[in-house]
């Protein structure tokens, strides 16, 4: 059976560990962080939920990385989330740092995992983990268009009034100002969603997605939003432990696929036992190829300003 960690025993990362536990895929989940007591404290309430939820796979909480050794899948949360008015880009220096040094202690102890990022501006710091880990790009994937997906859809069931489980969604390119939708693939109850909404109203749902994660800041006042994102990381989570190959729109290392080269970008990837097995290339409108491009031309400037940190 496998072993996951997740680094940064926060609100997403323990929000996260919970939901990879009741999956019971995994034989343990190690929680990390540099606050003494914290994942410790949190991995023994979620062990004594184990008896209720009825599942199987153990907690534990640590502030050391020998306990992560052999690690399958490492999930990073580590970082500072945004305050209210503070871009994703105002986290940059600080959580590269962090992402850094995390990734750094992850691979000293587990030599070939699969590290799924979701610390902020995502983009970037995905990138990064790619770099200071040298793991094949496959198995190095960013947590973003799940969650905008995720987000999309529930704006679209709002909107029309119907079951969720009716809307098909999808959200690529980056996570933030470069967010890509493709209304062409969303779907109603198998119609078009261009069919049912006019553009002016996708627009609106489009860029209240886009500012999903602010909306929360902002109400919330500290702390940034933890329950959509944990679904969506041990979403992706479990179809790697379960090798299921299923189709997510994911920060991947894009190498010719759309036409775009050389950048981590939101595109559909199927998701197996080694990370990403495929990046999936959809019939795409011209307008969103465009979109794409310029979200993949957007992050390439982004990640160039890590050179100058
Ligand atoms: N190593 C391990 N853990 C760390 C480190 C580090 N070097 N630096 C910080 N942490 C821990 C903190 O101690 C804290 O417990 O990361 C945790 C972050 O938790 P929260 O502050 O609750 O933030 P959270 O909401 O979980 O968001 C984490 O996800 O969505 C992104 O923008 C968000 O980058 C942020 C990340």
């Amino acid at each position: 059976m496998a072993k996951v960690t997740v680094v940064g025993a926060g609100k997403y990362g323990s929000m996260t560990a919970l939901k990879i536990a009741e999956y019971d895929l995994a034989d343990q989940v190690v929680m990390t962080d540099i606050v003494e007591g914290l994942p410790q404290g949190l991995a023994l309430d979620i062990n004594q939920s184990r008896y209720v939820e009825g599942f199987s796979t153990k907690l534990f909480g640590t502030n050391n990385y020998e306990d992560t050794a052999d690690s399958d899948i490492v999930v990073i949360t580590a970082g500072l989330p945004r305050k209210p008015g503070m871009s994703r880009m105002d986290l940059l220096e600080v959580n590269a740092g962090i992402v850094t040094d995390v990734t750094e202690n992850i691979l000293k102890h587990s030599k070939n995992p699969i590290i799924v990022v979701v610390t902020n501006p995502l983009d970037q710091m995905t990138t990064l983990t790619a770099k200071v880990s040298k793991l094949s790009k496959n198995r190095v994937i960013g947590q973003a268009g799940v969650l905008d997906s995720s987000r999309f859809a529930y704006f679209i069931s709002e909107k029309l009034d119907v079951n969720i489980s009716k809307v098909e969604a999808l959200t690529l390119g980056s996570h933030g100002e470069t967010m890509v939708p493709v209304p062409s693939l969303c779907k109603v109850d198998g119609k078009p969603l261009v069919d049912l909404l006019s553009s002016e109203e996708i627009n609106d749902l489009v860029q209240r997605t886009s500012d999903g994660g602010a909306e929360i800041v902002s109400l919330l006042k500290t702390g940034s939003a933890y329950f959509a994102p944990a679904s969506s990381a041990a979403t992706m989570v479990k179809a790697m432990l379960s090798d299921s190959d299923e189709i997510f729109p994911v920060c991947a290392w894009v190498d010719g696929e759309y036409g775009i080269n050389d950048v981590y970008l939101g595109v559909p990837a199927k998701l197996g036992a080694d990370g990403v097995s495929e990046i999936v290339q959809y019939n795409l409108t011209d307008v969103e190829k465009d979109a794409l491009l310029d979200a993949s031309k957007a992050v390439k400037q982004k990640v160039a300003e890590l050179d100058s940190i």
